[in-house]
């Protein structure tokens, strides 16, 4: 899976970096060709002689050397990934806020590439809130964080803050870019986040979906090859685009004509929004003044977007919808799959502790047409997103 694949790997100030020759050695071992940045206090815990020897090519430190000077810009467009294993706090920091004062991070700024971080510090800096929202930062620039781990930390401490071990980082890169892309030549639509119903110009009804969810499964199904357009509701979650096609909405009447329009040529969608069921009838013109003790809105029901979609679908065409309940979840579930004529329905339950609206994580059940049933424990909203479209890859394109 690796062969022939392009690895730019920065290594940076950190005990973990004497990890980087065994992550060189079975990379180089996969076939994989490997190039090595090092920062200046990266060479304190290990060799650049050991690392170029292991993966045959010079390494790389110095911004204004007369080769690499060149090169920052052109090491991004060579690799298919960088990956920074290990990723320490002062360079984590460093990236976070576009600081470009050594080659790697020269490097970094300009990648074109994906790009992969492996962090790994001391406990105590790992919970830091300085660490997270610097960690949070890259995760929204796009960049994929590889987990750290629990155990004997360089302090003598045990606890989190290792950095993942070689083995885990190169199955991460295996799965995260490497995946091969069974739905190459798929269109697929998402829609995600809440709707804002207007009742005057300055309020409106609305819910607490972030949109995360969609997200992850759009993000998904490109990795996997499909070419995904995502319709997204107002959260103010920010979608990097990345290729993704994003069309952005703020009523159920805008989302439904959005996905009418792009449902005709889709062959995947998935429904997971959280769409208004009532907007209001009259939207005031100007804003409403209280007056009365009591103020009655009146609501009309908005068009069903799954359900309208259901009704077109055709045969070859794959319609996911979900369904976020409260109570009697299988038999609503199974209703709605019937009802919307969808293909799949994932039943989440506010119920379950770390699932649903706001969270990074969610607990899943998938009910298929015929009958068939998956259950998933409770993961992160990306696993998630990877246990839906591998169940839609496995049942529609295996
Ligand atoms: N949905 C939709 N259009 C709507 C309402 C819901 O497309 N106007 C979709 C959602 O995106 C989701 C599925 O229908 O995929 C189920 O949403 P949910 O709110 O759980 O169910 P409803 O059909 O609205 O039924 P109820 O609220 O009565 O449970």
């Amino acid at each position: 899976m690796l062969k022939g694949k392009k690895i730019l790997l920065g290594i940076t100030g950190s005990i973990a970096a004497y990890k980087a020759a065994y992550l060189v050695r079975y990379l180089v071992k996969e076939g994989a060709e490997v190039k090595v940045i090092m920062t200046a206090s990266a060479k304190d815990f290990v060799s650049p002689l050991t690392l170029s020897t292991l993966s045959r090519n010079p390494v790389l430190t110095e911004l204004f050397d007369e080769q690499s000077w060149s090169n920052h810009v052109m090491l991004g467009r060579w690799a298919d990934v960088m990956l920074i294993a290990p990723l320490s706090c002062n360079t984590l920091a460093k990236m976070a806020n576009g600081i470009c004062d050594n080659l790697l991070l020269a490097v970094y700024l300009s990648a074109t590439c994906p790009v992969a971080i492996a962090p790994a510090m001391d406990e105590d800096m790992w919970h830091h809130p300085a660490t997270k929202e610097n960690l949070a930062k890259l995760s929204s620039f796009g960049n994929e964080i590889i987990p750290v781990e629990r155990g004997e930390l360089a302090s003598g401490l045990f606890g989190e803050g290792r950095m993942a071990e070689p083995e885990t980082i190169i199955g991460f890169l295996k799965n995260n870019f490497f995946l091969t892309s069974p739905l190459k030549g798929k269109k697929a639509m998402v829609t995600a986040g809440p709707t804002y119903e207007p009742i005057d110009p300055v309020r409106y009804i609305g819910n607490h979906s972030s949109g995360k969810m969609g997200i992850a499964i759009a993000k998904e199904l490109q990795r996997r090859g499909a070419a995904v357009s995502l319709v997204m509701g107002p959260s103010p979650v920010n979608v990097l685009s990345n290729g993704i096609e994003v069309t952005r909405v703020t009523t159920a009447e805008e989302m439904f004509t959005a996905c009418n329009r792009l449902f005709a040529s889709a062959d995947i969608a998935v429904m997971a929004a959280a769409v208004a069921d009532y907007t209001a009838l009259e939207k005031a013109k100007e804003k409403i003044k209280k007056k009365d003790d009591k103020l009655t809105l009146e609501l009309v029901r908005t068009k069903d977007i799954l359900k309208s979609l259901g009704e077109k679908k055709k045969k070859e065409q794959v319609l996911v919808g979900f369904a976020l309940e409260t109570n009697n979840e299988r038999e609503n579930a199974m209703e709605k799959l019937k009802s919307k004529n969808a293909d799949l329905i994932v039943l989440n339950s506010v119920k379950d502790e770390g699932a649903g609206f706001g969270h990074d994580t969610n607990k899943i059940t998938i009910f298929g047409k015929g009958g068939s049933e998956f259950q998933f424990p409770l993961k992160s909203k990306n696993e998630v997103a990877r246990d839906i479209v591998d169940t839609i890859i496995k049942l529609y394109y295996a």
